[in-house]
């Protein structure tokens, strides 16, 4: 199949119109600060039998079109014995791999960050293809300050993901762009829909010079919130600040724009999810999830480790990704979390 029949075909899959992705890519570091809260040490194994009970809930391909899965999870298998992205498959979930290496200062513009892992990320990619991976996850993240991101920056980032983007899409490999500003800070929502503007406005501009085809790519944001340490805002606020945003800046060509969590409990991420496509009015995108922490969270304090909690732990995210299903047609309203 050449490269843009794979594209299409994947994103056909992907992308629907009650369906979210399901962030499980975890680096090994993140790993540990999820499961230390429950008394779980991580290790190969346990993040084995975490990713296996997650891939493997049953139903779980009704909510779910896409997992995100962590580089080391490619090569594992579940309880049963089945490689963990031919699990995801069997259900109707397409398997795809965060590529990016991590992040660290970005020289010339203090507070600023950015994301190490383009070099040899052809040859990397078509290892990951070959273990069933067909769409792949880069982050960039922008702490927010008076001073940050800084112009160059905002640049500096934008041009990583682009040239993440087209190296993905000349494999064939559907490329998720994730440019998150981060919720870290004490300032407002207009801080942050400002920032979120020029950020988004910067990473279309690259993507559009590196000839990176709108259609086959999926955009990751944050929403506009304000930073954890100020007054929090109804979910109508942020949704009007939101699409506000993403309005100016996401060209419609764009078929699905799949929030992270970030920080909101997992409540607070669906209520607000539910809002925003309450007023999304003509958006011409699909407004759906790529939930890591919002849909895991609830399930991993039910799991706490044990084989006995498998089950309780795979209804608390089937529960998270149904709620969020619902979200995407405006339909949750709180009452609904009561029930299983
Ligand atoms: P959160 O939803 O927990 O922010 O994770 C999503 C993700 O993949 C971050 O890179």
């Amino acid at each position: 199949m050449s490269p843009i029949s794979q594209l299409e075909k994947t994103i056909e899959e992907m992308v629907d119109d009650h369906r979210g992705i399901l962030a499980a890519d975890e680096s090994l570091p993140t790993m540990e600060k999820r499961f230390k809260p429950i008394g779980v040490e991580s290790t190969e194994e346990t993040r084995r039998a975490w990713r296996s009970l997650l891939v493997t809930t049953p139903g779980l391909g009704e909510y779910i079109s896409g997992i995100i899965l962590f580089e080391e999870t490619l090569d594992q298998k579940t309880d049963e014995g089945v490689p963990i992205p031919e699990a995801a498959a069997r259900q109707g979930i397409v398997p795809g791999v965060k590529v990016d290496k991590g992040k660290g200062p970005l020289s010339g513009a203090p507070g600023d960050l950015v994301t190490r892992g383009l070099d040899g990320l052809g040859e990397r990619l078509r290892t990951y293809m070959e273990q069933g991976a067909r769409f792949a996850k880069w982050r960039e993240v922008y702490p927010v300050t008076r001073h940050n991101p800084t112009l160059l920056g905002r640049k500096a980032n934008a041009e990583v993901l682009a040239r993440y983007a087209a190296v993905c899409q000349e494999l064939g490999v559907v490329p998720i762009v994730e440019p998150e500003v981060l919720m870290d800070g004490d300032h407002d929502i207009d801080r942050c829909a400002e920032v979120t503007e020029q950020v988004l406005h910067e990473v279309f501009h690259a993507l559009h010079l590196h000839k990176v085809r709108f259609e086959y790519m999926l955009l990751k944001p944050n929403m506009v919130l304000p930073g954890k340490e100020c007054r929090r805002a109804e979910p109508e606020e942020v949704a009007e600040a939101t699409l506000r945003v993403l309005k100016r800046v996401v060209p419609a060509a764009v078929p699905s724009i799949n929030f992270l969590s970030g920080g909101q409990g997992p409540e607070e991420a669906t209520a607000n999810l539910n809002a925003i496509n309450q007023a999304r009015g003509n958006a011409p995108w699909q407004l759906s999830i790529s939930y890591g922490r919002a849909l895991q969270q609830p399930a991993l304090h039910a799991w706490m480790g044990k084989p006995e909690n498998r089950e309780a732990a795979q209804q608390a995210l089937l529960k998270r990704a149904r709620l969020n299903s619902l979200a995407r047609r405006g339909g949750y309203s709180s009452s609904l979390e009561s029930g299983s």
